[in-house]
Parts: C-alpha cells; sequence; structure tokens
C-alpha cells in the first residue's frame, strides 16, 4: 500500500490543472484506489475550498471519474503568491507524509517560484514536478537546473515530459530488447533510416501566449520526440531502474548532433496559412489572436540529427511535428537496409522491411517481402500488425503515478533537458538568421512541396 502523499497543485485555478492534470489524477484514484493521496491547491486566484472542489470534481467528471473524487474531497485551495518566500513556507508547513509540489504555471513563474523556494525549508524527500519548456535553451535550461539542485536531489526533480508516460513509447523497449529477431539488427548495420512524426489536426487552440514563443521545434522535438528517439537508440540497459535508463538516454542525446552539423539543410520549417482541417475552417496562424507575424513562429518543424556513436553513426533520424495537417499521424518508423542479395529467379521489387510504430491508436506493423500469392516466384509486400494495449493509464497518468512513487524513471534528468537544447539551439540560431526560409501551407494539406518524402 502506498504511503500517504501530499500533492499539491501550484497554478490551481490555471487551465493546465483543470485539463490534464486533474483528469489523471481521477483516473490514477480509480485503478489505483488503494492510493492514499492529500490534495491540495494554490494559486492567486480569490477561490475558496468550495469552488476548488467543485473544479476538481468537475475535472474528474469530464474524464468519467467522478467516484474517485470521494477519496480525495476534502481537499482544500490555498490563495498564495508562489513566489514569495513567506506563502511558501506557509504552504510548505502543512502536509501530511511525502510532498509533491507540481508547479502547473508559467515556466516564468515557476522560475520565480523555485528562486524563491531557496529561502524556505523544504521538508526532507519533496519532490518538485515541472512542466515545460524547461528553459528556453542551452544556458537557460542549465540555470534552472543550478536553481533547483540548491533545492532537492536531482531524482526528487520531475520535468514532465507525458510523452515518457505513453504506453506505445515504452513498447519499443518490449520489442527491441525481448526479441531475438529484434535486438541484433538494432544498428546501422541493419537499420537504414529512422522517423519520429507527430502530425497533428489541431491548430493553435488558442495557446498563442505560449506556442508563438516557442514553435513546433520547441514544443514538440526539443522536448518529446528527442526523448523518443533516445529511447529508441539507446543502449541495452540492465535494468529499466531510474539510474540504468536516464544514463542510457542522456548517452544517446549526448552523442546526437545536426546531421553533417548544418542546420541549414538538416532542418525545415513552416507556418499553416488559413484552411480547412476535417469540417473545421481554420485561419491562418498569423491571424489568430495573440500571435505576432513578425516572430515568425513555425507550426511545422522537420530536423534531420545523427547519433554519433558506433551503433548509429551514418543512419539518418528524422524528427518531425506539425499542426493543422490533415491527418493525426503519431508514428515511429524504422526502415531496416534491403538484403545484399535476392536469389536470381524471384522478381519483383525488394526494399528494406519496414517496423512501424503508431503513437495512438497503439499500433504496430511489420512491412515484409513475402512470395506472391498468384505467382510465388514474384515478391510482394505484406504486411503483419498488431494492435497494443492503450496501457491502463493515459500518458499523464502514468507519469503522476512516477510523481507520488517519487520514481523519476520517466522524467526528463536535468543533463537530458540541458542536451536536448544543446541540439537543437543552432538550428534557432540558423532560424533566426533566415537561412532556412519559412515557408507556407494551407491548413489542412500535408505541409510545404518539396520536402523530403517521409517513409
Ligand atoms: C504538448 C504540446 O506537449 O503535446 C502540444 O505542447 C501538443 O502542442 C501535445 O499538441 C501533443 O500531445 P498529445 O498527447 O496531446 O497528443
Amino acid at each position: 500500500m502506498a504511503g500517504e502523499t501530499t500533492l499539491l497543485i501550484l497554478g490551481a485555478s490555471g487551465d493546465l490543472t483543470s485539463r490534464l492534470l486533474l483528469p489523471a489524477l481521477g483516473q490514477l484514484l480509480t485503478i489505483e484506489p488503494y492510493r492514499r493521496i492529500r490534495l491540495r491547491g494554490a494559486g492567486m486566484d480569490d477561490w475558496d475550498d468550495a469552488r476548488w472542489r467543485e473544479v476538481v470534481r468537475a475535472a474528474f467528471a469530464s474524464a468519467g471519474f467522478e467516484a474517485a473524487f470521494d477519496s480525495v474531497s476534502a481537499t482544500e485551495y490555498v490563495r498564495a503568491d508562489i513566489t514569495a518566500p513567506a506563502d511558501l513556507a506557509r504552504l510548505l508547513a502543512d502536509h501530511d507524509g511525502r510532498l509533491a509540489l507540481y508547479f502547473a504555471v508559467p515556466p516564468a513563474v515557476a522560475k520565480a517560484a523555485c528562486e524563491a523556494f531557496a529561502e524556505v525549508d523544504i521538508p526532507a524527500g519533496t519532490v518538485l514536478a515541472l512542466e515545460k519548456p524547461f528553459g528556453v535553451d542551452e544556458a537557460t535550461a542549465r540555470e534552472l537546473n543550478t536553481t533547483l539542485e540548491r533545492l532537492v536531489p536531482e531524482a526528487q526533480v520531475f520535468r514532465i515530459d507525458h510523452f515518457l508516460g505513453r504506453s506505445t513509447t515504452l513498447n519499443l523497449l518490449g520489442v527491441r530488447f525481448a526479441n531475438r529477431v529484434f535486438a541484433p539488427v538494432w544498428s546501422a548495420q541493419d537499420i537504414e533510416s529512422v522517423v519520429i512524426r507527430y502530425d497533428e489536426t489541431l491548430g493553435l487552440e488558442g495557446r498563442a501566449g505560449y506556442y508563438d514563443k516557442a514553435g513546433a521545434l520547441a514544443d514538440m522535438i526539443q522536448s518529446h520526440l528527442l526523448q523518443v528517439m533516445a529511447i529508441l537508440a539507446m543502449e541495452p540497459p540492465a535494468t529499466l531502474h531510474e539510474r540504468d535508463f536516464r544514463d542510457a538516454t542522456s548517452a544517446v542525446l549526448r552523442a546526437t548532433h545536426v546531421w553533417g552539423d548544418d542546420p541549414a539543410t538538416a532542418s525545415r520549417r513552416a507556418r499553416y496559412t488559413a484552411g480547412t482541417v476535417g469540417d473545421r475552417r481554420l485561419p491562418a496562424y498569423v491571424d489568430e489572436p495573440g500571435v505576432e507575424p513578425a516572430r515568425q513562429t513555425e507550426t511545422l518543424a522537420e530536423l534531420v540529427c545523427e547519433v554519433r556513436n558506433e551503433r548509429w553513426r551514418g543512419v539518418p533520424f528524422t524528427l518531425r511535428s506539425g499542426k493543422a495537417l490533415p491527418e493525426k499521424k503519431g508514428e515511429v518508423v524504422v526502415t531496416f537496409r534491403r538484403v545484399n542479395h535476392v536469389p536470381e529467379g524471384l522478381t519483383g521489387p525488394a526494399p528494406g522491411s519496414v517496423l512501424r510504430f503508431s503513437l495512438g491508436p497503439d499500433h504496430m506493423d511489420l512491412e515484409l517481402n513475402v512470395n506472391g500469392g498468384d505467382d510465388p516466384f514474384e515478391l510482394e509486400r505484406e504486411t503483419i500488425g498488431a494492435d497494443l494495449g492503450e496501457g491502463a493509464l493515459k500518458a499523464y497518468g502514468e507519469v503522476l503515478s512516477g510523481i507520488l512513487d517519487a520514481d523519476a524513471t520517466l522524467a526528463v534528468r536535468g543533463d537530458a533537458a540541458e542536451e536536448s537544447w544543446r541540439i537543437v539551439d543552432p538550428v534557432l540560431a540558423a532560424w533566426r538568421a533566415d537561412e532556412v526560409p519559412l515557408q507556407e501551407y494551407p491548413a489542412g494539406s500535408l505541409g510545404p512541396g518539396g520536402w523530403p518524402a517521409l517513409p
């Protein structure tokens, strides 16, 4: 039975809390009813307990977990300025069991709060959970890490990346490490290329305040897709425990560089114009409220990287993500090399086999060359597919369970956060210097023409 934890949400009256965090908590408490959690909310808004409880109840209900509300129904709300040491001291004094602090606030507020924590006694074992973006480049990520190091040990800092909680991301591990058909061929010797793609149909959805300063590269590639890449490319760890797992993924990021060290040729960027996605008409990105067109924020980004080590040198890893695209498509595509020789007498093309993991609905396909049904000497392509379970917990629930268990395996470690900025910083600099044109694509189209075709 898990011991009691006090989950204190800083920024409790904000949108992230009600949209993501509370529904995930509702699910977690439904699936794992043995957890004893004291929930507290803190924020600047002048709310009382009744108003906060109603927000929690409604958020649980919105995700179908209303019954779980009973176990946190005594939740309280405290009005507090989390950047003021006196308010923080008051908040921290009142807790049962281990304390987990979740910063559901904009990055500037989280940073100011972390600085204010330096003047407060933090109870032993306290966990700090921070949402992305973690800094805006390598230097600011390092600065924030230095601030955090003074507060609690690294294993108690959770830099949230919900992609690490996705069951398909974790399926990569089982398929690769538990099958002799894949484990020995998982390297440049047999793999030709890897694509990690997350296309979304969503547009800006009222998030200009955050997104217009981030853009697709920072919002998705720096924060999520590089982590997925690190899991795919890591050396086999002895265990999947926190230390082994994160040592292995960090080593990948340290070895990763922009392809050819040339961001101008290894990256592409574009921004959507007005168009129709499904039955939704979207205005041009630049016409969305709050967007500053001169920022030249991209809504579609592609970056080719190389993991420069013995296992992967020479294999392009293409990471791509964008908004307002015609189809939601999140996938990891591993393309194997062609065989050296197809015996004479077998006709037809024999492209390399392709292993494809779809990130929701969770599915896996293996495309193979097989003998034809009509003419057995003519090769045909067939696909073997399997639906993979969704995972009992959704991604945020998985992440939250790690926080409550104080197990940081599925959180981004400080050095990894710095490394992922180190990888993309030269790209952002090249974009600022206009070395890569900002192209356009109508919302609902496949993106600008002329980009290399992806498998
Ligand atoms: C978030 C990004 O981290 O991930 C969003 O900020 C993006 O822009 C989202 O839409 C995608 O993840 P999911 O799980 O919501 O599809």
